[in-house]
């Protein structure tokens, strides 16, 4: 088996032009490619990964099959790499809808592939035979013979840790998963699991959490302090908020016809838009979209690797992958959170 994402980035981004470091990248025509020359080591791995990893909650839901292979090709052809699924979204469908893509693009050895178990009703939990179960089939359906990082969706307190990862330890040396990640995990449990890691058991690499300028709690508190020491690589979810973060909510009208309108609404109010007003002036002053803006915001955080952020439109993919242009300076990133206070 080869390992994925580490090999120098490809000359995909040969004749690109030269950016400036702040300007807003095109993803298009002479931008074609520009991004393989971005990447991030994740943790402590060899993963090296575009600093935007794409989610695909959103394929088989928001997003039907024509429309994922679009959104799918717009950020690889861009130059991204990093692809983030679970078991569980659309009941398998995404996994199975970036299956048939890599199948026809074949370019499975050029993407970090990373999935989640733990939440799909056929295999719930985190015991040793769901976790086996799970794992097969994902590969299935994703068509290939390895995960390059698997989260635990879900923490599951009925299974000891140690069962967990010692199943996870018997994936890895099958060599069906070569990297585990933790999602919504406790500061605590992630301490639990480091001290079994130095009686054998593997280490975990990588967290997914929620965070955002409108939810920095926990990940500011305790999930923060113990992710940095221990070194892993940082991916927050819902840095966008469900595309409110994107500035097209400013009032009730705009959830009319919004699939996510229920999620977006607990925002539509003065502490929303205040942040929303915020967005506006740094976007203003890079010329950039605010949902790149809000992006650019977490990837000035230590320990942030790459947000994990999703599209229902391949245009949608130009502002999320231009945000690895935009370097805030510090009176931006004060700015944004003096708003971000509530
Ligand atoms: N580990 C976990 O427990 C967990 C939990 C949640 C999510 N995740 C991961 O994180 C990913 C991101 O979460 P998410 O997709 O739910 O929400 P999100 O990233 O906060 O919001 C993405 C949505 O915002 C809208 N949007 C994106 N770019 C836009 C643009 N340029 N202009 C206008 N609207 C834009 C799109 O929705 P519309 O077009 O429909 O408005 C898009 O689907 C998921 O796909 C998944 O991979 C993980």
């Amino acid at each position: 088996m080869r390992p994925t994402g580490s090999e120098p980035a490809r000359g995909r981004h040969a004749g690109a032009p030269e950016m400036h470091p702040s300007s807003p990248i095109p993803v298009m025509g002479d931008g074609a490619g520009l991004g393989a020359a971005i990447r991030r080591t994740l943790g402590d791995t060899d993963l090296s990964v575009f600093p935007l990893a794409l989610g695909s909650s959103v394929f088989g839901w928001t997003a039907q099959v024509d429309a994922s292979a679009a959104i799918l090709n717009r950020y690889y052809d861009f130059g991204g790499n990093f692809i983030d699924t679970a078991d569980s979204y659309s009941a398998g469908r995404s996994e199975h809808i970036i299956g048939q893509w890599m199948s026809r693009r074949r370019n499975r050895d050029d993407i970090v592939l990373a999935t989640k178990i733990g939440n799909h009703p056929d295999n719930p939990g985190l015991g040793p035979v769901a976790m086996v179960r799970a794992v097969e089939a994902s590969l299935e359906r994703l068509q290939t013979d390895h995960i390059d990082l698997l989260y635990f969706h879900l923490d599951d307190r009925s299974v000891p840790l140690e069962d967990t990862l010692g199943t996870a330890q018997w994936l890895i040396e099958s060599g069906k998963v070569r990297y585990l990640g933790a999602s919504n995990f406790s500061a605590e449990r992630l301490v639990e699991a480091r001290i079994l890691s130095a009686a054998g058991y593997p280490r975990i690499e990588a967290l997914e959490t929620h965070y955002s300028l409108l939810h920095r709690q926990p990940f500011e508190g305790d999930l923060g302090l113990v992710s940095r020491g221990q070194g892993l690589g940082v991916m927050p979810y819902f840095g966008l908020e469900n595309g409110f973060l994107t500035g097209k909510y400013r009032s009730r009208a705009d959830l009319d016809g919004s699939t996510r309108a229920a999620r977006v609404a607990r925002h539509l109010n003065r502490n929303g838009l205040r942040v929303l007003n915020a967005l506006d002036a740094v976007a203003a002053e890079h010329n950039a979209p605010v949902a790149s803006i809000a992006l650019a915001w977490l990837l000035a955080k230590a320990g942030v690797v790459a947000p994990v952020a999703s599209a229902s439109r391949p245009e949608q993919v130009d502002a999320l992958v231009g945000a690895t242009a935009i370097r805030l300076t510090r009176a931006q990133v004060v700015e944004l959170e003096r708003a971000a206070r509530a």
